[in-house]
């Protein structure tokens, strides 16, 4: 799917789910432990460490600092510390708009000592730092400000340390000044070092994070309230060995969730959390649970199936796990009666009103719902209904509502401006294709079919662009087993039909993005010559090659849907699809439109040699034997002569919107 804009996704009802779906890493638990890794002796690996600007700022900030820093694949890194033996004297780092890297490293290196510069972009330049350089003065350490007091960039010098009183620190502006004070302290407690939290501590969970990551890196924070925190004396850390990095818990809930409606055979395994998380949301499990889900859990994953069908109605009090808890709200819809969920006032203050948001679409659904000032009650439809569910650019409505998808009444589902999801999860619809099951006859297709240089492959592109869905250009199919032949040096005929047909069946073939590869090369160009296309119209009238090519084309059928081109998509190949348009146009302006596009590509070319050469083709297209060019009788005829191409795609939308049960938003 395109990352473009999409205004709304179709999603057909599910089947059933199964597989495995990898989930990215956690940035706050990355750039953590990054850090903590660094300031280890030893070598620390960190599987599934989040890709992203904010940790590659950080990687490189402690390769700067003399870590030794090794990829050993694209989320294992491998982080060799500087331990007991300080990091480079000296460093310049620029630290990108990361705050997870500034604050503690400044915390680090500020009580270490040595001659550092810390500078970000512009907006990092913006962002507070003074509450924790004042703690850190305090503390006795060298900071210069090189800007505007109280922000970054900022140079560090040698401290002269007074660990004897406690550190007061102010933690209602940010959680991230105490994560950065914890996290050094332990590097100098040479006697118990104590700091204070002056005024009330915001985002106490990610301080549940960092002394959880101390913990695992041998340190043993003590903490009184959430006031006081003590260091112990002779605090040391030591590495792991080896830690996964948790995939965001939040996010898990969806597959959770698809696990306990959808997976009635082989399980939803998510990898990247697991048991034992230390992000508040993985209570989401127990609920699950609760509601009948089977859930088999270890360190670092979690794997769903199917119990209690339909689910059970869950009343429960939902303030620890306040996002996931959205997850509940859909799951409701297919429990055996009423589902309560209460104490969730804080819905309203979110991305959007998620309490108001959360009721209107439930029974745009069909289902019964009361929305209180703090809770929500659920009562599953009595009879489905095909909805368009608005998602209030608001991830995790869009997230949620997908789920809306495994009902059994074969109800499809329209989700309006799906990639609001890119917040938190940006390949979350890809995430759950590859997960859902739904066998491909109902996997809905819109065949576009026509002679040569009707305009159908831009026609096609644009409205699987449009839908969000799988494109299939079937030319390139038979152009790519002509050039193949063609390089084996075989001519074009019925003599060497069945070699032709036998490399077809294997052709090595991969599209990426509008690259087509043939054994690895890059042959995009080379199939789009004119010659080219004639090669494959000869291909083509090869009864062998044709069925060996079948298979290929019908595996383009895939969640969610399929845009389709060629001659022969909606008299062959997928003879059940959903929408078949034929698309003509003159011959003339069809050699026009074939010229023009030569022409602009530098390709010499005269008017009457080209539209000779469509004739031709569209007589043996059209006369062979095996699966000639002709519209299916179930096709609607598109003549574009005197159409543009945004005029052809709004016909061909709005006549698969037709055949669509949505009412408006
Ligand atoms: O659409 P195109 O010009 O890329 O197709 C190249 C040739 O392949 C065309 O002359 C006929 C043949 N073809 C076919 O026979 N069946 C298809 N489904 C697609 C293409």
């Amino acid at each position: 799917m395109d990352a473009a804009a999409l205004h709304h996704l179709d999603l057909p009802a599910f089947d059933g789910a199964g597989g495995t779906v990898t989930l990215p890493g956690s940035k706050s638990i990355s750039n953590r432990v990054l850090l903590l890794a660094a300031l280890c002796e030893g070598t620390t690996v960190l599987h599934d460490l989040l890709d992203s600007d904010d940790t590659r700022v950080m990687l490189d900030a402690l390769r700067a600092l003399g870590c030794g820093v090794r990829h050993a694949d694209a989320t294992t890194v491998e982080v060799t510390g500087f331990g007991a033996r300080g990091p480079a004297p000296q460093a310049r780092l620029f630290l990108g708009n990361a705050g997870t890297a500034m604050r503690p490293l400044t915390a680090a290196l500020a009580v270490l000592g040595g001659d550092f510069e810390l500078s970000g972009v512009p907006r990092m330049h913006e962002r507070p730092i003074g509450d924790l350089v004042d703690a850190l003065r305090a503390l006795g350490c060298t900071i210069e400000d090189l800007g505007t007091p109280g922000y970054p960039p900022l140079r560090i010098g040698r401290p002269q340390l007074r660990l004897d009183a406690p550190i007061p620190v102010r933690g209602d502006v940010s959680s991230q000044f105490l994560t950065a004070l914890l996290m050094a302290l332990p590097l100098v407690a040479t006697r118990d070092v104590v700091v204070e939290v002056v005024g009330e501590l915001i985002s106490k969970p990610y301080i549940e994070i960092t002394l959880n990551l101390l913990a695992r890196f041998g340190v043993q924070v003590r903490r009184d309230g959430w006031q006081r925190f003590t260091i112990p004396a002779g605090s040391r850390y030591t590495s792991p060995g080896t830690l996964h990095v948790e995939a965001d818990a939040s996010s898990a809930s969806y597959f959770v969730a698809l696990g306990a409606l959808a997976a009635t055979d082989a399980p939803v395994r998510i990898q990247g959390v697991g048991e034992g998380s230390i992000q508040g949301d993985i209570r989401f499990l127990e609920a699950a649970r609760a509601m009948g889900a089977q859930v088999a859990a270890g360190p670092n994953w979690i794997e769903v199936r199917r119990g209690a069908w339909p689910l059970r109605a869950l009343d429960l009090d939902c303030n620890h796990i306040p996002d996931a808890a959205m997850t509940l709200a859909v799951m409701a819809l297919y429990a055996d009666g009423t589902s309560t969920l209460r104490n969730i006032a804080s819905w309203r203050v979110k991305e959007t009103d998620r309490l108001a948001a959360m009721a209107t679409e439930l029974r745009k659904l069909g289902a019964t719902v009361v929305e209180g000032a703090d809770f929500l009650q659920v009562t599953p439809p009595v009879q489905w209904q095909a909805a368009t569910i608005a998602t209030y650019d608001d991830h995790r409505m869009a997230m949620c509502f997908s789920l809306a998808a495994c009902n059994h009444a074969g109800v499809p589902v329209r989700i309006l401006d799906p990639r609001c999801v890119a917040k938190t999860f940006p390949g979350y619809f890809e995430a759950l294709y590859a997960v859902a099951r739904l066998p491909a006859p109902h996997v809905p297709v819109v065949c576009v079919d026509g002679p040569t240089a009707s305009g159908k492959g831009t026609l096609a592109a644009r409205v699987a662009q449009q839908l969000g869905w799988h494109y299939l250009d079937s030319g390139a199919l038979y152009r790519l087993t002509a050039l193949a032949a063609v390089r084996q040096g075989w001519p074009l005929d019925a003599a060497h039909e069945h070699r032709i047909a036998h490399m077809a069946e294997r052709l090595p073939v991969r599209f990426e993005a509008d690259r087509v590869l043939l054994a690895g090369e890059d042959v995009s160009d080379a199939i789009r010559t004119e010659e080219a296309g004639m090669n494959a119209s000869r291909v083509s009238a090869l009864p062998s090659v044709r069925s060996a090519l079948v298979a290929l084309q019908q595996s383009f059928r895939r969640l969610p849907g399929l845009v389709a081109d060629g001659r022969d998509m909606g008299t062959v190949i997928f003879p059940d699809a959903q929408l078949k348009v034929f698309l003509t146009a003159s011959a003339a302006t069809r050699a026009e439109r074939r010229h023009k596009q030569l022409i602009s590509k530098g390709i010499p070319a005269t008017l009457p040699a080209l539209r000779a050469d469509l004739e031709a083709r569209d007589a043996r297209d059209s006369q062979r034997a095996v699966a000639p060019l002709k519209p299916a009788q179930d096709a609607l005829l598109l003549d574009n002569s005197a159409l543009s191409v945004d005029d052809s795609v709004a016909q061909v939308l709005a006549w698969w919107e037709a055949r669509q049960p949505f009412g408006a938003a």
